[in-house]
């Protein structure tokens, strides 16, 4: 079976390209390598012995994405991972955002509306929630009003996605709402690949302990958390990546419930900042050189998933322990930095 996977070659749809080939999926990848680099295909070659098809394109071209689903009528699912997401960017540039991940989300689903029957998984986000009133956060909890254009790209798209598929019953869609995604495939092969200066907890740890970056700087010490620091919910890659194959299945089996589905992507277990640093020194046998600085201004007191649905229905838990991944977060940036 033929799976359009959108930004294929990008963190989390890499790794998901690694699972959807291993469960025997045929795959095409769209990217633009605006994020990513065409070396990550050879990292997926390496690890499944199959490398995917791929189309460099970019899908804010209309004209380019009617042709490929011209061109790939047998496309039987799209794992829809292209987006942008580096939350200060947008609120710097929040047009390119909206372009970005609402005009192509809009394409595609065009594209879908064409066919009698398709399947598409949404990669949503936490930032959804805000600051839930309730630990942990169940699926009902109510979507709190974004803290930028980036955030409101989620909800927005989790709307557009709800009220197309009321109208159009042959489109069955599921939203993935993550949690925080960190570390590496085990392989070595593929990781995450921030360009620039991380704006994400776990890369900017890993670069500070091989000596890229001087010090940390946690943001803010007086939450009213055990140890004063923001506490989340940080889930391994590899165990995202497997949800999504799990969704994909459902979809395809046809047994979803409703042609509109959302499920909360995490392990459920929620870690402190501190928490964070000390599986980092544990699992590299390092100190971290860090200093706490004042709050960031946006971040949420706490947010860990409720995975009861996802466990449940899609019959998917998270594996590994925050320092399996920290673990390979740290091998990956050994292995990046020698090359
Ligand atoms: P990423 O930047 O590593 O991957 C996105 C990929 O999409 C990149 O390879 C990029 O080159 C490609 N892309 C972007 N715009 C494109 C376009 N117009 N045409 C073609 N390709 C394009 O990001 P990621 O961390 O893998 O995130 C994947 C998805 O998950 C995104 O939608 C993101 O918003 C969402 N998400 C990420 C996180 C996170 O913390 N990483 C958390 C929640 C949700
Ligand atoms: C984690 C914790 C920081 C960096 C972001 C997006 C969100 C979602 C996931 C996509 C926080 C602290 C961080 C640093 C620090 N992405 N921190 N020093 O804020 O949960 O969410 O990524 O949808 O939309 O906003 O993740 O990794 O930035 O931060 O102290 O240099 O680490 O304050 O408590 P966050 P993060």
């Amino acid at each position: 079976m033929k799976i359009l996977v959108t930004g294929g070659l990008g963190f989390i749809g890499s790794h998901t390209v690694v699972e959807l080939q291993n469960e025997g999926f045929d795959v095409v990848v769209v990217d633009n390598l605006s994020n990513s680099s065409i070396n990550v295909l050879d990292g997926i070659e390496a690890i499944t012995k199959k490398r995917p098809f791929f189309e460099e394109f970019d899908l804010r071209e209309k004209p380019k994405v009617e042709a490929f689903f011209r061109k790939h009528q047998d496309i039987a699912g799209v794992i829809h991972f292209a987006a942008s997401k580096a939350v200060g960017e947008s609120v710097e540039a929040p047009l390119l955002y909206y372009e970005n991940n609402l005009g192509v989300l809009v394409y595609i689903l065009q594209e879908l509306k064409k066919k009698g029957s398709s399947n598409f998984i949404f990669s949503s986000s936490c930032t959804v929630y805000g600051q839930a009133d309730k630990m942990p956060i169940t699926e009902s909890a109510p979507i709190k009003p974004a803290e930028s254009p980036y955030g409101n790209t989620k909800q927005v798209g989790e709307e557009i996605i709800r009220d197309t598929c009321r109208v159009n019953q042959g489109i069955h869609a599921i939203a993935l709402r993550y949690f925080n995604p960190i570390g590496a495939h085990p392989s070595g092969k593929i990781g995450e690949l921030p360009m620039g200066v991380p704006q994400n907890l776990v890369p900017f740890i890993t670069q500070t302990g091989i000596g890229l970056r001087e010090q940390l700087s946690v943001f803010g010490d007086d939450y009213p958390t055990e140890d004063g620091t923001c506490i989340r919910d940080y889930i391994h890659v590899v165990d995202l990546a497997k949800a999504h194959v799990r969704a994909l299945q459902r979809l395809l089996e046809g047994k979803n419930e409703s042609n509109y589905e959302v499920f909360n992507l995490g392990t459920g277990k929620g870690s402190s900042v501190l928490e964070v640093i000390q599986s980092f020194e544990r699992v590299s046998g390092k100190k971290l050189n860090y200093k706490i600085v004042d709050r960031r201004p946006g971040d949420v007191v706490q947010a860990y998933a409720d995975t009861t649905k996802a466990n449940k229905v899609l019959g998917w838990k998270a594996k590994s322990t925050l320092d399996d991944a920290m673990r390979s977060a740290w091998e990956w940036e050994k292995i990046i930095r020698k090359s």
